[in-house]
């Protein structure tokens, strides 16, 4: 199904305001190598995500749907994930989607019976819709949330439509990666990105001096470090190999995108090889509290 008008359809598939299309499609053919820790840290996530919803018990065995936005051809995308689904609703603004995603992970897909369905469609603008049609799905935002304010060019725009989507999905199991930050990095050459990060905040402000709960790295399990969030991010970020003279990095306006108190996990992408993405993955049940 396409509900975009045909123009859209063809700035869609060229780079979909900067968030996709065929600059995206090329770029990610490319990448795969230097991108596959990052795919593996977020296929973990993903299965964390079925563990949990497990746990809640707001599933009963054999009927797993999935609503997934900003799937694009599935470069990121776990196909052992997808395989635990019984039905698949794709949404993207993208109208190379249908075929790319398909050369991707179709063939798996339809071994298992799996059904996939493909939606052109601004999913944001349109979740409330999409939510209501399909009232028992889990939602997984892949890669897509951090993308809005580069899609807008209206920052203020798009952190406002940003933090209220946690109202938007009240009382539905939903996950996401996202850009938090990104930016040029100076690094060893060839040495890829292994850094990770996992704490939940404990008020809902995105302001610098709000605080978070750090409860462990990569190495070692933390017990109750409480620091800010400017204070987080600027340490993450020397991690991934931001110097103090790299130049600015991008804030995607995202960090208020969960409700608070939800286990976050950070970790880098090597988007290009001098220029690195902090991606933010969390998956949460809770009602909306957008203080
Ligand atoms: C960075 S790419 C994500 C890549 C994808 N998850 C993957 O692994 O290949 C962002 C995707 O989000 C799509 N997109 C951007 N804004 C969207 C919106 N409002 N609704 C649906 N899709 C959107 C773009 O077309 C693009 O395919």
């Amino acid at each position: 199904m396409n509900a975009l008008p045909f123009f859209q359809n063809i700035k869609n598939a060229l780079t979909a305001g900067g968030t996709g299309g065929l600059t995206w499609h090329l770029h990610a053919a490319l990448s795969r190598q230097r991108w596959e820790s990052t795919k593996a840290r977020i296929e973990t996530h993903l299965f964390k995500g079925l563990k949990l919803k497990a746990r809640l018990a707001q599933h009963s065995a054999g009927e797993l749907k999935l609503i997934l936005i900003g799937a694009s051809a599935g470069w990121m995308m776990s196909t052992p994930w997808l395989e635990s689904f019984t039905e698949i609703e794709i949404y993207d603004i993208d109208p190379l989607t249908p075929v790319l995603f398909r050369l991707n992970h179709g063939r798996a897909l339809k071994q298992k019976g799996i059904h996939v369905r493909f939606h052109i469609t601004d999913a944001i603008d349109q979740l409330d819709r999409i939510l209501s049609k399909h009232p028992d799905s889990l939602i997984w935002f892949d890669n897509v949330l951090g993308q809005h304010r580069i899609r807008l060019k209206n920052s203020d725009l798009a952190s406002t439509q940003l933090k209220i989507l946690q109202r938007r999905l009240k009382g539905r199991f939903w996950g996401s990666v996202h850009d938090l930050y990104s930016g040029p990095v100076q690094r060893v050459p060839d040495s890829p990105v292994d850094v990770v990060l996992e704490l939940a905040r404990i008020e809902g402000s995105d302001q610098d001096s709000a605080r978070v709960h750090i409860t462990g790295d990569e190495n070692r399990p933390i017990d109750h470090e409480e620091t800010s969030l400017g204070q987080a991010r600027q340490s993450f970020l020397q991690k991934l190999g931001a110097t103090p003279n790299g130049g600015a990095w991008l804030d995607h306006e995202t960090a208020k995108v969960f409700p608070p108190g939800t286990a976050l996990t950070w970790t880098g992408w090597d988007f290009k090889r001098d220029y690195c993405h902090c991606l933010e993955l969390g998956w949460t049940a809770s009602s909306a509290d957008t203080s």
